[in-house]
């Protein structure tokens, strides 16, 4: 495994590999990687001669109140599975490589950073995009893998690879799940173990608001109460939001239009714990 740290090491070695004929594959990630991020280097290994994983705990997209001084950290182990997965090539670079002194370059995606997690999270997505920007420049790839469970997020990163024109395609794939559904996810430590019981409940709540679009439901709020109704059985539980939402745009619709895509959002607290997870729907189809 090649453990790189700078941006210009980086550089070097990729056009080092492409001018040797290599196509190049990246999964961006802040690490304590799980079986998602697995499946990403994966599929990344499937297509392309090298894959890069970064790992990088950005800082730009935790609020103060936010857990970046606890967030889970791990080289050792991420290599390992980076290592099984097929990966090749590791960039972790520091905070200082990634914001030198001086740094005062943000970048802002508008429109789909307003709602949900960017209404809740202000500056949150500013701070995503401006390091998949830096990553995506460092790592140069042809195409980068990322989990549909960050489902806004997702849509956050395709806008700003068509709008800056990073020649990259944006691969995003199926999210990862555990055996009772629990989307898997770097927080899911955080949770202890009655939290973790109850956590199922999400994808409880995303079967069901499925099963009643597919069984011809098409009104929006009784969608969003039958979740909400799901998820407040759980003691404790609190609720940012339980959505069903236009897929591309994230905007709402009374009803939900034949032959559509939709998407299910959900965002809750389980303890002190946030939760999110998503499922798309079509409607109709
Ligand atoms: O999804 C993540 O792990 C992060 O938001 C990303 C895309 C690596 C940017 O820091």
């Amino acid at each position: 495994m090649r453990i790189i740290t700078t941006v210009a090491e980086m550089q070097t070695l990729v056009r080092d590999l492409r001018a040797a004929g290599s196509t190049i594959g990246c999964v961006p990630t802040m690490g304590a990687l799980h079986d998602g991020h697995a499946s990403l280097i994966k599929s990344a290994a499937e297509q392309h001669g090298t894959v890069i994983t970064s790992i990088f705990v950005n800082p730009t997209q935790f609020a103060p109140t936010e857990d970046l001084s606890k967030y889970p950290r791990n080289l050792e182990r991420d290599t390992l599975i980076v290592a099984q997965a097929g990966g090749t090539v590791i960039f972790a670079p520091t905070v200082d490589e990634m914001y030198p002194s001086g740094f005062s370059t943000s970048i802002h995606v508008g429109g789909i950073t307003e709602v949900f997690e960017g209404a809740r999270r202000p500056g949150h997505f500013d701070g995503v995009a401006t390091i998949v920007a830096k990553l995506l420049i460092a790592m140069s790839p042809d195409e980068a893998y990322f989990g549909q469970k960050d489902y806004q997020q997702t849509l956050v990163v395709r806008t700003l690879v068509r709008d800056l024109g990073l020649p990259c395609t944006i691969t995003v794939r199926d999210t990862v799940r555990e055996a009772d559904g629990l989307a898997m996810s770097s927080r899911n430590v955080y949770l202890n173990e009655e939290e973790r019981a109850q956590a199922s409940s999400l994808y409880r709540a995303l079967i069901l608001a499925r099963t009643m679009i597919e069984n011809g439901e098409r009104r929006a709020t009784e969608i969003e109460h039958a979740m909400s109704a799901t998820l407040l059985q759980i003691p404790g539980l609190t609720i940012d939001y339980a959505s069903v939402v236009m897929a591309d745009t994230l905007a709402t619709c009374d009803v939900l239009p034949e032959k559509t895509n939709v998407v299910l959002l959900l965002a809750v607290r389980i303890g002190t714990t946030r939760l999110i997870d998503n499922m798309r729907c079509t409607v109709g189809g």
